[in-house]
């Protein structure tokens, strides 16, 4: 019975996939905006455009209050900002619905919800100075998201709700970001009230996602593969990119279409925790868009075991940073409160490299590890316990804080 409704769940899911095409960008026939489906849920929500110090035209999307909340949705609340990881987009934290998403249950706890979009993504794919068909468009990796799209996000926020400071939490790439805005704009640190990292991941050395172990020969170090890949639009469909994911996900014929999309969104191959009942919508608005250096920047920290900048090999590095050796991030210059959230079956943010972290960062408030032996990379997003064992602890925390310093 439960393959069937899987059968079924993947059918509807090739039909639904067979409408559009998701890689190239115009004409893009998508089903639902963020916006459409926060208030098809009957949420109010907001559409905001932000535009980074490098010209890149960012969406956001905001929940402005809760209907729940009466006239009490009114007051000032305080700002959360949420950001999505590598391949998604703001949509993933709606997915599991009104009663579940992180997005509405923030709402309904009384805060003004604001939901990110890196660089890139379908909802961020313009720039007021470079043609996006340009490739110059595309030369950027989560060093700039990091750098200039969070603080871009964060300044928009505070300047519309008159808040000195937003809490924050990332799923996966929207942790590595943050870490590099914390260290690389460390005047943004003030501007954190909490921080949540999801899964992050940040040490990568003890990663073992099949395709990330699969393309390290290929681009983990710069040279001719590198070369042929970066600075372009990650094109799922590339023969290379199917094969290593065929390979991933053969075990799996039921899940083969959706397992593609968990594989590249390093979720692996199995379904575990997830609420298989989203997977169609996973399909609808995933992958997001990416660079390709994004990928290859976190295959280098998988083969260099570093932290650090984006390697473009010895030359390249010489006259971009002055060093041969591209320049790792300063984790002590992160001085948010953190808190840092690990599953032990998280293959990417896995929980050996995350536990390098505590004795590197000045203002870490809590190392988490999940109770659940089977917490894999996507649960923290998709599980479908994510409300008890993600988001009540998330949010409790957000609401201490504000409790305490009376906001
Ligand atoms: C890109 O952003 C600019 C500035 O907000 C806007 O005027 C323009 O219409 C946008 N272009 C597209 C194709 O959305
Ligand atoms: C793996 O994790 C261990 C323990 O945190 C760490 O010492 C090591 O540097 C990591 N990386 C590799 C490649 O082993
Ligand atoms: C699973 O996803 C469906 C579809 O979005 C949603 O309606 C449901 O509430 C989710 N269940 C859980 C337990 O998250």
């Amino acid at each position: 019975m439960l393959k069937e409704t899987l059968l079924i769940l993947a059918l509807t899911a090739t039909a639904l996939a067979a409408d559009y095409d998701p890689y190239l960008d115009i004409p893009f026939k998508r089903l639902k905006t963020s916006a459409e489906r926060i208030e098809s849920h009957g949420y109010p929500a907001e559409t905001h455009e932000v535009e980074t110090e490098d010209g890149y035209v960012l969406n956001m999307f905001r929940i402005p209050y809760s209907p729940k909340l009466g006239n009490a949705g009114q007051a000032q609340r305080p700002a959360v900002l949420i950001q999505h990881g590598l391949f998604s987009c703001s949509d993933c934290f709606l997915l599991n619905g009104p009663d579940n998403a992180l997005a509405y249950n923030y709402a309904d706890a009384g805060y003004d919800v604001w939901l990110g979009n890196a660089r890139g993504n379908i909802y961020s794919r313009n720039n007021t100075r470079i043609n996006t068909n340009h490739p110059y468009f595309w030369a950027f990796s989560w060093h700039e998201i990091g750098a200039y799209d969070l603080p871009a996000m964060i300044d928009h926020i505070l300047s519309t709700t008159g808040e000195k400071a937003v809490h924050y939490v990332g799923h996966s790439q929207g942790c590595t970001t943050f870490f590099v805005m914390g260290a690389e704009r460390p005047e943004y640190n003030a501007k954190i009230k909490t921080a949540h990292m999801l899964a992050p991941p940040i040490f990568m050395g003890n990663t073992t996602t099949d395709i990330i172990l699969a393309m390290a020969d290929y681009v983990g170090s710069p040279g001719l593969g590198a070369e042929l890949l970066q600075n372009q639009v990650f094109l799922p469909m590339n023969p290379i990119i199917q094969r290593i994911l065929d390979t991933a996900c053969s075990n799996d014929p039921y899940l083969l279409n959706y397992c593609k999309i968990l594989a590249m969104m390093w979720g692996g191959d199995s379904e575990g925790n997830l609420n298989v009942t989203l997977l169609p919508q996973v399909a609808e608005t995933h992958p997001a868009g990416i660079s390709t250096n994004q990928g290859i920047h976190f295959i280098q920290s998988y083969v260099s075991n570093e932290f650090r900048q984006y390697d473009w090999g010895p030359k390249k590095n010489k006259a971009t940073y002055g060093s041969e050796v591209p320049p790792s991030y300063d984790l002590t210059k992160i001085t948010s409160k953190l808190y840092l959230y690990v599953g032990l079956a998280d293959e990417s943010a896995n929980v050996k490299d995350v536990s390098r972290l505590p004795p590197l960062l000045p203002q870490l408030e809590e190392l988490y590890e999940i109770p659940d032996e089977t917490w894999g990379h996507l649960d923290f997003i998709f599980a479908k316990q994510v409300k008890s064992v993600i988001n009540d602890k998330v949010i409790a925390t957000s609401e201490a804080y504000d409790r305490l310093y009376n906001n």
